[in-house]
């Protein structure tokens, strides 16, 4: 009795070293058909998804994913309900075939098989996949649906106010100027009044102390203004 659950034992080992050893599903003979076709469009180096199903090593680095993904109808996608309205025009589902081999590919520990099964590798371009159109218009507020108040709220005032604030600042240096020149001529007090009066008094240090104090207030408000146009509208960076 013992040696006859030995002889089992043993014939089961040997048989499942031999169905290691020739695995039933492998990657090149019957995964690869079934993602370069129904994968790939979007799996491939600078497609929409986040990694290729072009080579095996990246399949089998993803496989309990694949697995998952699959049979959980996550991928490929597909927002229709299965089977109502019939097939569209690029529907990629699975077939349950299809979906039960990639199931015994995953338990098997995902084999890669012989590469000479490998089907040949799809290409894809970088280019507009269905040709390029005759006209390209994006108005994505529009089509988000916002209306002509929502347009001017949201999207012209925001992308034309950081130009608005740098041009503010640039006035307000002006009217500096401005206050400088006017105390200058013909103010009463001030730091333009002051150096005139310094100058008839011929006291250089003074003109000097009240040149500098001017050019420090310009810098100072110029860069608080440059400071707060940074805080006020992040946006405008992104850009630059
Ligand atoms: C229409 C384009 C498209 C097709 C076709 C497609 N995928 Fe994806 N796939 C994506 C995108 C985009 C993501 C990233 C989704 C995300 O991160 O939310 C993704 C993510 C995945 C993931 C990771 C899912 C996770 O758990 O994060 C797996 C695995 C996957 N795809 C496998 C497949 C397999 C297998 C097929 C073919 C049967 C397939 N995909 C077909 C676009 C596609």
């Amino acid at each position: 009795m013992i040696f006859r659950v030995f002889l089992a034992v043993a014939f089961a080992t040997v048989m499942s070293g031999v169905a290691a050893a020739e695995p039933a599903v492998t990657f090149s003979k019957d995964i690869a058909p079934i993602v370069f076709a129904k994968c790939a469009m979007c799996h491939h180096a600078g497609g929409s998804a986040p990694f290729s199903l072009l080579t095996y090593a990246t399949a089998r680095s993803h496989a309990t994913q694949i697995g998952e993904a699959t049979r959980s109808g996550l991928m490929p996608p597909w927002k229709a309900e299965a089977g109502v309205g019939g097939d569209f025009i690029g529907q990629q589902h699975l077939t349950d075939q299809e979906l039960a081999v990639i199931q015994q590919w995953v338990q098997a520990g995902a084999p890669e098989g012989e590469p000479r099964d490998l089907p040949s590798t799809p290409r894809f371009t970088d280019d507009w996949q269905l040709g390029r159109p005759d006209l390209v218009v994006t108005t994505p507020a529009y089509t988000l649906g916002a209306g002509d108040r929502g347009i001017v709220r949201r999207v012209l005032l925001p992308s034309s106010a950081p130009e608005i604030a740098e041009t503010l600042r640039m006035v307000l240096g002006w009217a500096w100027t401005y206050v400088i020149v006017a105390e200058l001529i013909g103010a009463s007090s001030g730091i333009g009044h002051m150096i005139t009066d310094s100058q008839a008094l011929l006291a250089t240090d003074q003109i000097i102390f009240g040149i500098i104090v001017i050019g420090l207030i310009g810098l100072v408000t110029d860069f608080a203004f440059k400071a707060f146009n940074r805080k006020l509208f992040p946006w405008a960076q992104l850009g630059r």
